[in-house]
């Protein structure tokens, strides 16, 4: 999961682990520094102080060389070589014939060749003060050399010398605990980094789920929760500034909604003057034959104008949420008789027969007898619109004591299984691309409005449909009704 969360974990965990390798490589090489230094003072102060026993035998008098018979094998005088013996690592002192006149223990212990390469090596650089490492036998070693003035020309140097290996290796062990608790870091860093980012996230998925609630134009008067109002943080800004844009669009939501509301009121007078006038026109004997057509024609043209601003100005307090329902208890099965008189008549121009199927006694409903019937009604002439002459349409009512169901039921040319869901958007006609005015008028508003009247009710409206065979509408609305939302926000 490539989330902010799991990225922040990782880049913690990462940092924290390079930290630590750095600080524990620093802190080998300062250590391991530290270690040499203090490795080269203690052998600067015994080769010293192998140099001090020389010269002090020297100043004593008496020869400090003692010769055997074989001129290869001179050697350190005795007590003097026992003053060496006290100094516990490598001693060698060389003459400046490169022969080597004493060797403490660890010397002597070296094999031929690595005792010749020590030789050499003291003798070569016999003329100065100097440190040098030296491996011997697979031994790495640290040598300081001094040379010896005052004890006759014979002698000339002396080199005290111990292994580096303790050295070299307390650095290593530091390294390897590191590696033993590395993976404890690791597990640690990312447990921390993990509550760390949740924790500095938390705001972020509120937001989130917050924003996801405002899912249409009549939840924009929501506002994000500003974390740290005083001193907003960048969350607090991003909440401020998603706010000032919602404030933006709840403003121009508004507007357009006002606008839509004000031009269709404004639309509703002037259009029943119109049609008034027309009307009387229409009836007034002196109305020559010749303008009945055009006055019949433009009536009809007044009447869908009436229709679709009606709608209009619907779906505007709908979206305002300025329309309520004026509920009172009444009987639907009076009320859906009544639809089904309409209806025949409507059937009767058509050709259709219309049936309708309801139970005896009344069924008594909360509902708002107005928009019920401008539902049912559009149910009804939809029906009778998309049935071919001959056809039938049933309009029946079933009621269990908590729903009462209307459905609307026809043989007519159905709906194609990709539009069924479209149905009910506005504006939406099947063959709007054929003439508005044509044999089956329409705007397209009735079952979006349709749709909201059954919703405010705590209802639905649903279609079935198979094209060529028939369409089934589906009315479902409680019968006590409990509050909606659509409602409670007005
Ligand atoms: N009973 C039906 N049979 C077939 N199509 C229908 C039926 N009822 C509605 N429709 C389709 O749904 C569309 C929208 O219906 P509606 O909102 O009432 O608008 P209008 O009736 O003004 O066309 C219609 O144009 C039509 O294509
Ligand atoms: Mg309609």
């Amino acid at each position: 999961m490539r989330t902010i969360r799991t990225q922040l974990t990782v880049w913690y965990a990462v940092a924290l682990l390079g930290t630590v390798l750095v600080f524990g490589v620093t802190l080998a090489l300062v250590q391991r520094g530290a270690n040499y230094r203090e490795l080269e003072r203690r052998l600067t102060a015994e080769a010293d102080l192998a140099a001090a026993y020389i010269q002090q035998a020297t100043q004593l008098g008496g020869p400090l060389i003692e010769y055997s018979s074989d001129p290869e094998l001179a050697l350190l005088r005795l007590e003097v070589a026992d003053n060496l013996d006290r100094i516990q690592d490598y001693v060698i002192v060389v003459d400046s014939a490169a022969r080597g006149l004493y060797g403490s223990a660890e010397v002597r212990r070296l094999t031929p060749a690595a005792s010749d390469l020590l030789r050499q090596r003291v003798f070569a650089i016999a003329q100065e003060h100097e440190s040098f490492s030296l491996s011997l036998d697979r031994v790495g070693l640290r040598f300081v050399e001094r040379r010896i003035t005052g004890a006759g020309p014979a002698i000339i140097a002396v080199a005290v010398g111990t292994p580096t290996r303790e050295v070299d290796v307390s650095p290593m062990r530091l390294a390897t605990s590191m590696l033993v608790v590395l993976p404890f870091i690791l597990l640690a860093a990312l447990a921390i980094g993990w509550v760390l980012s949740s924790w500095a996230l938390r705001p972020v998925g509120d937001m989130i789920d917050e924003l996801e609630a405002i899912t249409d134009g009549r939840s924009l008067h929501r506002r994000l929760p500003v974390p740290s109002a005083g001193r907003p943080d960048e969350l607090g800004r991003l909440a401020n500034t998603l706010n000032a844009m919602m404030a933006r669009l709840e403003a121009s939501f508004a507007s357009l909604r006002r606008f839509i509301a004000d031009a269709s009121h404004e639309l509703k007078t002037p259009l029943t003057v119109m049609r008034a006038g027309v009307e009387r026109a229409l009836t007034d004997p002196r109305t020559g034959p010749e303008a009945l057509g055009p006055l019949d024609e433009t009536l009809g043209e007044v009447r869908r104008m009436t229709e679709l601003v009606d709608a209009l100005l619907t779906l505007a307090r709908v979206d305002e949420g300025r329309l309520e329902l004026h509920t009172e208890p009444a009987d639907l099965v009076a009320l859906v008789a009544e639809v089904w008189e309409t209806g025949q008549m409507l059937g009767e121009e058509a050709g259709l027969t219309v049936l309708l199927e309801q139970p005896d006694g009344p069924v008594v409903a909360e509902v708002d007898g107005g928009r019920i019937r401008q539902l049912l009604m559009n149910l009804v002439s939809n029906a009778v619109k998309y049935t071919p002459a001959g056809g039938t349409v049933w309009l029946s009512l079933t009621a269990t004591p908590e729903t009462a169901t209307v459905s609307v039921r026809d043989t007519g040319i159905g709906i194609a299984p990709g539009d069924v869901g479209r149905v009910f958007d506005r504006f939406w006609r099947a063959d709007s691309a054929r003439s508005r005015t044509g044999e089956r008028p329409g705007i397209g508003l009735g079952l979006s409005i349709g749709k909201w009247i059954a919703e405010a009710h705590g209802g639905s409206l649903a279609v079935t449909s198979r094209p060529g065979r028939g369409s089934t509408f589906t009315v479902s609305i409680p019968r006590v009704r409990a509050p909606h939302p659509a409602v409670i926000e007005s």
